[in-house]
């Protein structure tokens, strides 16, 4: 027999991501790739991470570095990231933060809090691949969360009721999201914390890309301004999300949660369950790191990235063909193509690699329900300035091609 005929239910919904099967084509020769939403190697701080990782293995700190430990995670690396949120307008406590394996496993395990089969999720259409991908898992339902639109709470509920479904929870990212780059201005974010009230779900704010900011002024968490309404975090519907993955390093798997401490609590037990809890000598490294250089990496990740998405923007202005619109994002990896309806971007993709040595992302992945093939994300954090130009120029010529 074959085992795939007795793989449980829950497995049918995870397929092979895109992006994983276009991350296996980024070291071909001459390649200009648009496609990874990952930090530039170049940037990482790897002189620190040596440093610190040398440091953690000396004998007066290795028992620890190499040891088990707790699952909520290593505290002064708790500690420190109390102190940032409450810099971005978070005050908490150190037991309102779990350490997680990246954000992803935030992700998955908020799934697992939450979703029962069939239960109802609000995510953008178009939201980040990855968060469907975890959400999959639990079998829900997902209706189109239209952030700052003017569809009401009992609009959702209702369709949840007909689908005999309930809505447990929306998913978002406020700050450049993965893939469109937006950015959700104070009254939608104000909007959004009246909608999960009124569904009385949770709402998980997703801000891995929060300390890349380019240009405006920050605005605040969701969850900063749930706190601000009600006083405190406990009773707090939001739920945060962070990650140092494009600010230090993906590679290490550090993330965060920030939410009341019913929700820790419970979700802690879950991470004992699934790996007992995140690399030791990771989180410490990470908290070595992030104390000694976490701001001035960050200013120059802000020069570097920034003058990308400039080069990028101007590039698109100076070679997209009429009918091609883009987002203009403030902060982030990612511009959002619409090319004109009836385009495909999977299509346009094998003739990108074919012809012109250029990849991106198709935007249909993006969307829980699929759909939407005209559209394209393209990434800007990983070619210098002038690869950006020569790729965004040999883009507009295939999109002449038709
Ligand atoms: C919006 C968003 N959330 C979460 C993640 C997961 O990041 P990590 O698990 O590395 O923290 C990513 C990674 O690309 C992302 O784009």
């Amino acid at each position: 027999m074959s085992l795939q005929q007795i793989f449980a239910s829950r497995s049918l919904r995870m397929k092979a991501s895109e992006i994983r099967e276009l991350l296996k084509l980024l070291d071909r020769p001459g390649l200009l790739s648009f496609a990874g939403g990952i930090p530039d190697p170049a940037l990482f701080p790897a002189a620190e991470f040596a440093q610190a990782f040398q440091q953690a293995l000396t004998p007066e700190h290795q028992a620890q570095a190499l040891q088990y430990s707790v699952s909520e995670g290593y505290m002064p690396l708790r500690e420190w990231i109390q102190v940032e949120m409450a810099r971005i307008g978070v005050p908490c406590e150190v037991d309102n933060i779990l350490i997680t394996s990246g954000s992803q496993q935030a992700l998955d395990y908020l799934g697992k809090l939450f979703l029962s089969p069939g239960d109802t999720a609000l995510v953008g259409w178009p939201t980040y691949l990855g968060a469907l991908a975890a959400f999959n898992a639990y079998e829900p339902r997902y209706d189109q969360l239209n952030a700052g639109g003017n569809r009401t709470a009992g609009s959702y509920a209702q369709a949840a009721q007909t689908a005999d479904s309930q809505v447990k929870f929306a998913y978002l990212s406020a700050d450049f999201a993965n893939p469109t780059g937006e950015t959700l201005g104070l009254p939608q974010r104000q909007g959004l914390l009246d909608l999960v009230e009124d569904l009385d779900c949770a709402l998980i704010e997703d801000g891995a890309y929060q300390a890349l900011r380019y240009e405006g002024e920050p605005v605040a968490p969701i969850l900063a301004l749930e706190i601000q309404r009600r006083g405190s975090i406990e009773g707090c519907q939001t739920i945060y999300c962070g990650s140092f993955s494009k600010t230090l390093s993906p590679g290490l798997r550090v993330g965060w949660v920030v939410a009341a401490k019913p929700v820790i609590a419970q979700m802690v037990l879950m991470k004992q369950a699934a790996d007992l809890h995140s690399a030791t000598i990771n989180q410490i490294a990470v908290h070595q790191v992030a104390e000694h250089c976490f701001d001035s990496h960050v200013a120059k990740l802000r020069r570097v990235y920034g003058a990308r998405r400039d080069a990028m923007l101007q590039a698109l202005q100076d070679f997209m063909p009429a009918g091609v619109n883009w987002t203009r994002p403030e902060g982030g990896m990612f511009v959002w193509l619409t090319l004109p309806y009836g385009q495909d971007g999977a299509e346009l993709l094998a003739r990108a690699l074919e012809s012109q040595n250029i990849a991106f992302v198709p935007g249909q992945a993006f969307y829980a329900e699929g759909g939407n093939a005209n559209t394209l994300r393209l990434s800007f954090s990983v070619l210098p300035e002038a690869e950006i130009r020569e790729g965004i120029r040999r883009l507009g010529i295939l999109l002449r091609e038709g």
